[in-house]
């Protein structure tokens, strides 16, 4: 997987026609919730997603983005209000080292693309050193009954469980929610999200 691959796929099919394409991230937002207007959110693996527009016209100021392609994250930004105020990181999330400290974490189908265990624990211990104690992380991943792939690459399917178990101690799930997303093709897709908070 290369910063290539996905520049292209954001690129050919564009931001609005791939699988993953959602009209209004509802679910991101009503899981991350009423969070003070200042705290810092990072949305990992943000692509093209409408996420940080949303909210920054919902008044939130602190706003940054990591994703691997730059293609995505232009593309995000031009359907965005002041895009200018929103922190943007071209980098694979494998390499990046987090200087700050993020109040929420969100990630919506990024994280299963990690499917070597080394890379897993790597992305835990970065949630682990920028999310502080009272902190929240958003997560989603295809559930078990949920495709192979995504976007023609292999993925790692999980259960609520299963994902409780990779975040590791110091979190405590507190809640979790099926969604059947509807491509823009018409085909379903399986997905889990859990909120969870960090306690230690
Ligand atoms: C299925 S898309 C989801 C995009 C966005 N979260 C959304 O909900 O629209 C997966 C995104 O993760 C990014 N991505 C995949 N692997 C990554 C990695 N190792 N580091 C950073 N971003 C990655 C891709 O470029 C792509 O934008």
């Amino acid at each position: 997987m290369t910063a290539q691959y996905w520049d292209d796929r954001y690129a050919t099919i564009g931001g609005s026609a791939v699988s993953w394409f959602q009209e209004s991230p509802d679910i991101s937002l009503r899981l991350i919730g009423d969070v003070p207007r200042d705290a810092p959110i990072v949305d990992v693996g943000g692509g093209a997603s409408g996420l940080v527009g949303a909210l920054r016209r919902a008044g939130h100021s602190n706003l940054t983005v990591v994703d691997l392609s730059a293609e995505a994250i232009n593309q995000g930004l031009e359907r965005t209000v002041d895009p200018a105020s929103i922190n943007t990181l071209v980098s694979d999330v494998r390499d990046w080292q987090p200087s700050g400290q993020y109040q929420v974490w969100h990630d919506r189908a990024a994280y299963h693309f990690l499917t070597d265990p080394a890379d897993q624990q790597n992305y835990w211990s970065k949630v682990r050193a920028s999310v502080p104690v009272g902190g929240t992380v958003v997560i989603a991943t295809f559930a078990e009954d949920g495709p192979e792939m995504c976007s023609g690459l292999p993925i790692t399917k999980y259960s609520p469980g299963d994902l409780t178990a990779a975040m590791g101690a110091g979190f405590t799930v507190v809640h979790s929610e099926r969604e059947v997303h509807v491509t823009p093709t018409g085909g379903e897709q399986q997905f889990i999200w859990l909120v969870a908070q960090r306690t230690t």
